[in-house]
């Protein structure tokens, strides 16, 4: 004989939704840990143009994801910094993943046509990424070193002190090259000791050093592990560089930017930086 529910005892369903909490009169909830209201109050369209929505949001992501970069490289540099290789691995392969998600926003703005785009552009006269302080900041960590950069940030001391402070400090290339050296491998002061606020120049040394790490993987392991975490790093930049450059050109085509370069031209200027130069290098002489 089978036994039922009696009916003044139902069984409870565990996973019915009537199980969650359900009164937040007095907890904390979802939207205010995350402070919802103020990051959605953020978006404040000056338009009625519907892609003007689009837009803002694509913006708003890429500066939290340029943001959560900022963060993941700091702490992977300030392990570099303490002679640590392996732990730096772990914050790099989240900044990888997170470039990924700023590439991919740029499909989302895509599907914006010209014509669409010019429903609102006059509603943010010269503001521009150009200005964009998070973006900076990755670049300036990273070794990408040039303090006309830094100077639409002159008028914000919070934004400019920091870039400041970072573009005289050493990149994240510029610690694991003291890595290698402190390792025995050989460079010379002009390396190691470079003026900061300017790019890292290739240097013959810096070549060697990696091909010395790049013959015998299993001696340098960590050091390998850390060369092709970096190459991750800038191979991902150039894809969103590559992105962004194509965005703009089906957008805008060849017009001036709303920050006053050239545009497509001074974009595609950029796609020619190269952070890393000699773990490019090094695979030709494998
Ligand atoms: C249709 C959309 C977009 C257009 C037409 C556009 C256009 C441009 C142009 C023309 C420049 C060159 C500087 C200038 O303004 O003169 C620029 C720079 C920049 N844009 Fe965009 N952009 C778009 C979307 C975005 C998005 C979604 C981001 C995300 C954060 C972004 C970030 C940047 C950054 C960081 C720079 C500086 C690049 C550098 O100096 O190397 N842009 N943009």
């Amino acid at each position: 004989m089978t036994s039922s529910p009696t009916p003044d005892r139902p069984t409870p369903d565990r996973d019915a939704p009537e199980q969650a909490r359900l009164d937040f009169t007095r907890r904390l909830s979802y939207g205010d840990y995350l402070h919802l209201d103020t990051l959605l109050s953020a978006h404040q369209p000056v338009t009625g143009a519907h892609d003007e929505h689009l837009f803002i949001t694509v913006h708003h992501v890429s500066e939290l994801w340029l943001s959560l970069v900022v963060r993941e490289l700091r702490a992977a540099m300030d392990q570099l910094a303490a002679g640590i290789t392996d732990a730096p691995l772990k914050g790099l392969t989240r900044v990888v993943r997170a470039q990924e998600q700023l590439t991919a926003a740029w499909e989302v703005l895509k599907t914006m046509t010209p014509a669409d785009y010019l429903q609102f552009r006059g509603a943010f006269g010269e503001a521009s990424g150009f200005q964009s302080a998070g973006y900076r900041m990755v670049e300036v960590l990273l070794g990408n070193r040039n303090p006309t950069l830094l100077k639409p940030h002159a008028h914000r001391p919070d934004l400019h002190g920091p870039l400041e402070a970072a573009l005289h400090a050493p990149s994240v290339y510029d610690l694991t090259l003291r890595l290698l050296a402190a390792r025995g491998l050989p460079l010379p002061a002009e390396v190691l000791e470079r003026d900061l606020t300017r790019p890292h120049e290739a240097h013959p040394a810096v070549l060697d050093a990696w091909l010395t790490v790049y013959r015998d993987p299993e001696r340098y392991w960590d050091l390998y592990e850390l060369a092709e975490k970096l190459l991750d790093v800038e191979d991902n930049f150039r894809a969103w560089r590559f992105n962004h450059l194509t965005t703009v050109e089906r957008t805008i085509g060849f017009k001036r930017g709303s920050g006053g370069t050239s545009g497509a031209g001074y974009l595609r200027r950029a796609l020619d930086v190269v952070l890393f130069p000699e773990l490019w290098e090094v695979r030709t002489h494998l």
